[in-house]
């Protein structure tokens, strides 16, 4: 029996992020004072291993879950990942296997992820002006970069490429336009993401997230759009398609409009706990379970006893309040 939570929902997702590093500090991700250079990440031995990692997946799966998401930190940033993609992609029941990147290390690395398996991936970028991107970023990186990882997975077929852009207020609103401009007519599908209360270091204000309708507004303005039907049950993003018929844009209005009440999303931290909300403060050890040779059938209880006392809606409780609870950072699992 597969289990549905309190509100009813299922397990369809599983974010697996496998790394809490990264090779950026995005200043609403992983601001710099916070994550310097004495910043404790987790050593390797508490790091789930990749067959840890594949036999829990097998045990989602036959809980319901249909869609894998490789996470991070940079999920590029650990060594041999490309393994991980095979052994999960040698599982029965997986219909998406996808991966979230800054595509910084993605152009030597695109043809083996394909190779292995992986069936497409989804770009953070957050501006195509390089003053502006290597301010949030943080470390310089330039865009061209970016731009040259993206080709390298278009040309391997990791494909339909995402291209994920936050938007804070004041840093990169005025490169809304540029960027629909940019990936109108790419066949790449351009997503914005409201600035989120994720974690307790981004100094997050509602003040600084701009909403979807002004997203919406500022596009539709010089490009008229079209809402489109969602592609899946509880899927995040709002869809759009430009009238002219240059291609798909989508916006992520996890503060201005909620998306709680279809969220099938579970997520797996680097080391081993599973958070049934992103805005958890509490993971689920599953690392100990495994260490401690519990059986299949053990681990699978207490996939359905998580599950089953699921009750998160976090979003649409959020109030000034609840931006102070103790939450799981954002680089711990991956968005
Ligand atoms: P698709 O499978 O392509 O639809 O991707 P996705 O939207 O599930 O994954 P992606 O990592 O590209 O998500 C983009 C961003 O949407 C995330 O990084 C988050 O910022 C936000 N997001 C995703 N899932 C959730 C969620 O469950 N709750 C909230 N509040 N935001 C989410
Ligand atoms: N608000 C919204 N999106 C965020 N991301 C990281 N931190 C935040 C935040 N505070 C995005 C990244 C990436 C995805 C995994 O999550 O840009 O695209
Ligand atoms: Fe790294 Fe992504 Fe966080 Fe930026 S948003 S610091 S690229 S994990
Ligand atoms: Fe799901 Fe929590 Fe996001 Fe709501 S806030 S959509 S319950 S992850």
């Amino acid at each position: 029996m597969q289990p549905t939570d309190k509100l009813n929902r299922p397990l369809r997702d599983l974010r697996i992020s496998v790394t809490d590093r990264c090779n950026f500090r995005c200043v609403y991700c992983m601001p710099k004072e916070i994550f310097g250079s004495d910043f404790a990440f987790l050593p390797h031995d508490k790091l789930l291993s990749f067959e840890e990692i594949t036999r829990l997946t097998k045990l989602f799966v036959a809980n319901g879950v249909e869609k894998i998401r490789i996470t991070g930190g940079e999920p590029l940033l650990r060594k041999g990942v490309e393994m991980l993609i095979k052994q999960l992609s040698e599982i029965n029941g997986i219909k998406d296997l996808a991966m979230t990147t800054n595509a910084s290390l993605l152009r030597p690395r695109a043809e083996r992820l394909k190779q292995a398996g992986l069936h497409r991936v989804s770009v953070s970028l957050d501006s195509l002006d390089d003053n502006v991107f290597m301010t949030m970023n943080d470390v310089r990186f330039p865009v061209s970069k970016v731009l040259d990882g993206i080709k390298a997975a278009e040309d391997v077929g990791l494909t339909p490429i995402k291209i994920n852009a936050v938007i804070k207020r004041g840093m990169n609103d005025d490169s809304i336009l540029k960027m629909a401009e940019h990936f109108r007519n790419t066949g790449h599908i351009l997503r914005f993401i409201e600035f989120m209360d994720v974690g307790n270091s981004n100094g997050w204000r509602l003040e600084d997230t701009v909403t979807t309708e002004e997203i919406f507004k500022t596009i539709h303005s010089e490009w008229p759009l079209l809402p489109i039907d969602q592609n899946y049950e509880g899927e995040v993003a709002n869809r759009f398609r430009y009238k002219d018929k240059a291609g798909e844009i989508g916006i992520i209005a996890s503060i201005s409009q909620p998306f709680c009440h279809g969220c099938t999303r579970s997520r797996l931290s680097a080391e081993g706990k599973l958070y049934t909300c992103l805005f958890s403060g509490l993971g689920h050890d599953f690392r100990d379970k495994l260490r401690r040779r519990q059986s299949d059938h053990e681990i699978d209880m207490f996939i359905k006893h998580i599950w089953g006392n699921r009750k998160d809606r976090y979003s649409e409780l959020r109030t000034e309040e609840t931006n102070f609870q103790t939450k799981v950072e954002m680089s711990h699992i991956g968005g």
